[in-house]
């Protein structure tokens, strides 16, 4: 569980390297809204209200974070871009930001967080979208989910490509840890290429397991 008082002592110092931190600087600025997150993943506001929350790649100006906050919902948002903090700053005025940078510096693949510290974990057009497409990047970003989840808690994700909701890989890996998780698929839409998109929901199960590497 995590406190306001230790959000400060989380690393605010950029992380990455080699080929992954290519893949972050690759990635784009957006700021999905608040409602845009309750369409895509399916969820509502009072769902969300009293859960503490982790926002996967919540892009330079924090606005699901900062929206949830003003509705009493404690988000965390997490970010490994290296040019994260100077493009925040620059960008202060245009993206009408409103509160100083909070996010925590991480990538999914190695969360700064103790286990079991979420009820809620989110990911919009960031997680599984930019991870290099190795199978042991999307292992990595499974397994610390699954870790850094409550007992019960749930992990939403999108969008999942048809190709990767294909993928026999993938669909392994999620079976590799189906002692610890349920996992669904539901289809949203088709992307500009016409291709199906999808949306992975986990739910870590109720148990006393401890999950072995
Ligand atoms: C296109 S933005 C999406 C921002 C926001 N979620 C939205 O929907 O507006 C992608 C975000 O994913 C982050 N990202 C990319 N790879 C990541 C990783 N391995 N772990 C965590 N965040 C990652 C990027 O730094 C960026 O903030």
């Amino acid at each position: 569980m995590i406190e306001k008082q230790e959000f400060d002592k989380l690393p605010k110092t950029p992380v990455g390297h080699g080929a992954r931190k290519k893949a972050y600087e690759g990635t784009t600025v957006t700021g999905r809204s608040f409602r845009d997150y309750e369409d895509m993943f399916g969820f509502s506001k009072k769902e969300l209200k009293g859960k503490t929350v982790l926002d996967i790649g919540s892009s330079v100006n924090e606005r699901f974070s900062q929206e949830a906050r003003e509705s009493g919902i404690n988000v965390v948002s997490l970010n490994p871009d290296m040019s994260y903090w100077k493009a925040r700053s620059k960008m202060k005025d245009f993206l009408k930001l409103k509160e100083p940078q909070r996010s925590v510096a991480g990538v999914v693949q190695e969360l700064p967080f103790g286990d079991e510290s979420f009820d809620i974990e989110v990911s919009a057009f960031a997680v599984p979208y930019y991870l290099l497409g190795h199978e042991q990047e999307y292992r990595r970003a499974i397994q610390e989910v699954i870790r850094t989840l409550k007992p019960g808690g749930k992990a939403y994700f999108y969008p999942i490509h048809a190709s990767l909701y294909k993928s026999r890989s993938f669909s392994k890996i999620l079976d590799d840890y189906s002692e610890y998780i349920d996992r669904s698929f539901e289809l949203i839409e088709k992307d500009m290429d016409g291709a199906d998109t999808y949306r992975l929901t986990i739910t870590k199960k109720i148990g006393e397991r401890v999950m072995n590497e």
